[in-house]
């Protein structure tokens, strides 16, 4: 599973988005080890606003429910926006429970991959309780 595989389940996902409040669709794929196959997730809203998902929460969750606890390689994330947007800190805080600061994330809108970051450049110095699994 290359970066371009995992941009196309990223787009499906985002297919999907539930976003009637905001309109903002977001698209989320992770690749995970030791699967072919990135896993998809999509932002999900609620009438109660603080109940809403990320994109890149499902994406995490959905992997960890079917596999256990996960180790990502790679993070795709897409919206429709022109210019490329970051993670929510909350989705870097809840990345960061599993993946390394080394961790690349590619963010992207309907047309293209625009940017590659590390997941360090984003959430630097991030909290966690114990080392991240090699
Ligand atoms: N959203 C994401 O899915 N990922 C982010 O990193 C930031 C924001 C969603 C949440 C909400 O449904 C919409 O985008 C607007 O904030």
């Amino acid at each position: 599973m290359d970066v371009l595989n995992a941009y196309q389940v990223a787009l499906q996902a985002r297919a999907h988005s539930y976003s009637p409040y905001s309109k903002f669709k977001v698209g989320a794929a992770l690749k995970i080890r030791g699967q072919g196959q990135a896993i998809g997730g999509c932002n999900i809203e609620n009438a109660s606003f603080g109940a809403t998902v990320c994109a890149e929460r499902s994406a995490l969750h959905a992997a960890i429910s079917q596999f256990g606890p996960v180790v990502p390689e790679f993070l795709v994330v897409v919206t429709g926006e022109a210019k490329a947007t970051v993670p929510c800190a909350l989705c870097l805080q809840s990345l960061a429970e599993f993946c390394d600061d080394a961790m690349p994330i590619y963010l992207g809108n309907e047309r293209e991959l625009l940017l590659e970051r590390k997941f360090g450049d984003f959430l630097p110095y991030a909290f966690r309780t114990f080392a991240v699994p090699k």
